[in-house]
């Protein structure tokens, strides 16, 4: 294989005879690289709060379809594209000979990373303070409170927390810090040994929170917001969210599962790793539901209070518990930290492009991106004061780059790459990478991910792009 090019360094990296690329170095550490991709504030803050501002149970199952019937095929393509390559995700088009248009999803692409890492690293900001405010022992009081005014001081807490002039700044500037020094440290040693160790213990943060959640009065009633299904809340603009919801959960549409794939082992079954990637994440947003929402009924607060539901229910589920505040600091640090192996896996998508394409150092992609999301950045962090105020097409900067990356980017981006995958490129040769070069025997499972992809995802796809737009 020639890689157009690859500038990469090649210390400490895993080199095979065709290649000079980094590669993930075993199954478990890609699976786990690529749900902490997957797994990060899409699970923790904006999953819950979606499902409270759309209606609860219809949205979370419009939301599973999605990501059966759109999520995983559009996994798999972005895989096939990555490995069959090794390259970014613009190169990776003219190395699959397409015509140069193509590239244009690579380009998108960069576009909808630096779109959500302007709003991203504002939340992943308000996180990192948390896990602070918890450490200084900020909550501590709430045992002591009744519920009405315990749930009014967490309230208080949140506006403050956002509403500050410098301080959202500076954590946001400390998040892209992080994630510029983990990306510097190049992906092997960063990323990988990171995800390994920390994922497992969130999961299991996630499963002690959501059994406390259940212990309260209002468990029974989240649960039913949660999972009971009432489609006189559906309309399409619910759909699309939904939709899109699929796609920045997965990380998908925007080439971060290219690049990721990029680094995968030949060996690597892509379909099954697509597959527990998107039920492992599906889970852990599930479980983050079933912990946030009976605090909510329980403690009288609104579902659909929108982006403060997260840093308004959390510090209350921990609140009267033997141990809750250092079960509160270790929630925080650890969402802080799937916070970032998700923002380092955004990066690294036009990081991986402006170093091996544009001869820019590595160091010196990294810094340059960071500097512009954080002068971008500025203008989400304060959502509700300073430039909250600001209004385009009725919504505010920080609801502008979400609405703009996650309901259009994305998904345009997810309709092209199965359009290309599914009409551009050969069966044979998608039945040869998927199948490991004939060593696995899969033809079967593999018809049926090229039927989908083919017929049923560009198809939903596009009914729901043009239905929100009024055109159908
Ligand atoms: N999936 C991540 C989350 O849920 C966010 C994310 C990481 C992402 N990489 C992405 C979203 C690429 C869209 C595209 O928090």
């Amino acid at each position: 294989m020639i890689l157009g090019g690859n500038k990469m360094k090649k210390d400490n990296n895993i080199i095979t005879e065709s290649q000079t690329r980094e590669t993930f170095s075993s199954g478990l550490t890609i699976f786990f690289a690529t749900l902490g991709s997957a797994v990060g504030l899409g699970n923790i803050w904006k999953f819950p709060y979606l499902v409270g501002e759309n209606g609860g149970g219809a949205f979370v199952l419009i939301y599973f379809v999605s990501v059966l019937l759109i999520g995983i095929p559009v996994m798999v393509s972005e895989f096939y594209i990555g490995r069959k390559t090794r390259s970014n995700v613009v190169t990776a088009f003219t190395l699959l000979k397409a015509s140069p248009i193509w590239k244009f999803i690579g380009y998108m692409g960069m576009v909808s990373s630096m779109f959500i890492l302007f709003f991203y690293s504002t939340v992943g900001g308000w996180v990192y303070s948390y896990a602070f405010k918890a450490l200084k022992g900020d909550f501590t009081n709430l045992a002591t409170l009744s519920i009405s005014n315990a749930s009014q001081i967490v309230e208080n807490q949140f506006l403050t927390t956002v509403g500050g002039v410098y301080s959202p700044i500076i954590w946001q500037g400390l998040v892209l810090l992080v994630i510029s020094l983990i990306l510097i440290a190049g992906v092997k040693n960063g990323i990988e040994r990171i995800t390994k160790t920390l994922m497992p213990v969130l999961f299991i943060l996630l499963i002690l929170c959501s059994l406390r959640a259940l212990t309260l009065s209002g468990a029974k009633a989240g649960l039913d917001f949660l999972f009971k299904v009432d489609f006189s809340k559906v309309n399409s603009s619910v759909i699309l969210s939904a939709l899109g919801l699929a796609f920045f959960k997965l990380s998908l549409g925007m080439g971060t599962m290219v690049t990721y794939g990029s680094y995968f082992t030949d060996d690597n079954n892509l379909i099954h790793t697509s597959a527990k990637v998107a039920l492992s994440d599906t889970l852990v947003s599930a479980l983050a539901g079933i912990a946030i929402f009976p605090v909510v009924f329980t403690f009288g607060l609104a579902p659909d209070s929108g982006p403060g539901l997260l840093f308004n229910t959390i510090p209350l589920v921990f609140s009267k518990i033997p141990f809750g505040n250092i079960l509160l600091i270790a929630f925080f640090l650890l969402s802080s930290i799937a916070a970032t192996t998700a923002m380092i896996s955004m990066m690294e998508v036009p990081v991986a492009f402006m170093s091996e394409n544009w001869d820019i150092k590595r160091k010196h992609s990294v810094m340059i991106l960071s500097g512009i999301i954080f002068f971008v950045g500025v203008f989400t962090t304060h959502p509700t004061s300073i430039f909250g105020n600001i209004l385009i097409f009725n919504k505010n900067f920080f609801d502008l780059f979400d609405f703009i990356s996650s309901n259009i980017l994305l998904p345009a981006g997810g309709l092209l790459i199965a359009i290309f995958v599914g009409y551009f490129v050969k069966k044979e040769d998608i039945l040869k990478e998927l199948s490991n070069n004939h060593t696995l025997d899969n033809s079967q499972t593999i018809g049926i991910y090229h039927f989908v992809l083919r017929y049923i995802s560009p198809l939903l796809l596009l009914i729901v792009f043009l239905n929100s737009l009024g055109i159908i």
